[in-house]
């Protein structure tokens, strides 16, 4: 790992998660700085119970937004000054749900704010 990227956070996305918190795990045992962003929907805090840990054991740092990232501020609080992100966010669908016009409401929100999000990591 670069000098560079072990002093950018990298965003994950979903961390929390099953993917997400091996992802977390990986980085930070590679001493990567790591800031999660969950809505803990799915994903358990368990998964990250040993974060701390894992940073010490690598040199690197952990930070947890709790939100999501259909919401604005949390993404932009999520990305500041970040060098990645691996977006891991997702929601199992049932096709009532995929139906609602709020749900697609909340995609839209949620593409348009990782399309800021592109735009801020080009800068
Ligand atoms: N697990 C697999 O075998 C597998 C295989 C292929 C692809 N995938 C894909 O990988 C991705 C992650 O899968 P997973 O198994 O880790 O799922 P998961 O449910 O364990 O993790 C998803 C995480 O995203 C979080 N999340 C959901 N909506 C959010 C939101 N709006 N804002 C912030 N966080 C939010 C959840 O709390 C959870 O921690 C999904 O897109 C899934 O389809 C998974």
């Amino acid at each position: 790992m670069s000098p560079d990227s072990r002093a950018k956070p990298i965003v994950v996305t979903g961390g929390a998660g099953f993917i997400g918190s091996n992802l977390v795990e990986a980085l930070l045992k590679q001493g990567a700085t790591v800031r999660v962003l969950d809505d803990f929907s799915t994903g358990r805090r368990e998964n990250l119970a040993e974060a701390g840990a894992w940073a010490k054991q690598g040199g690197g740092r952990f930070e947890l937004i709790e939100g999501s990232v259909c919401d604005e501020a949390a993404v932009e609080r999520a990305i500041a000054g970040s060098g990645a992100v691996l977006h891991q966010a997702a929601t199992e669908l049932d096709d009532e749900t995929a139906a609602t016009s709020a749900f697609v409401a909340s995609i839209r929100n949620a593409a348009g704010r990782l399309q800021s999000l592109r735009s801020e990591l080009a800068k």
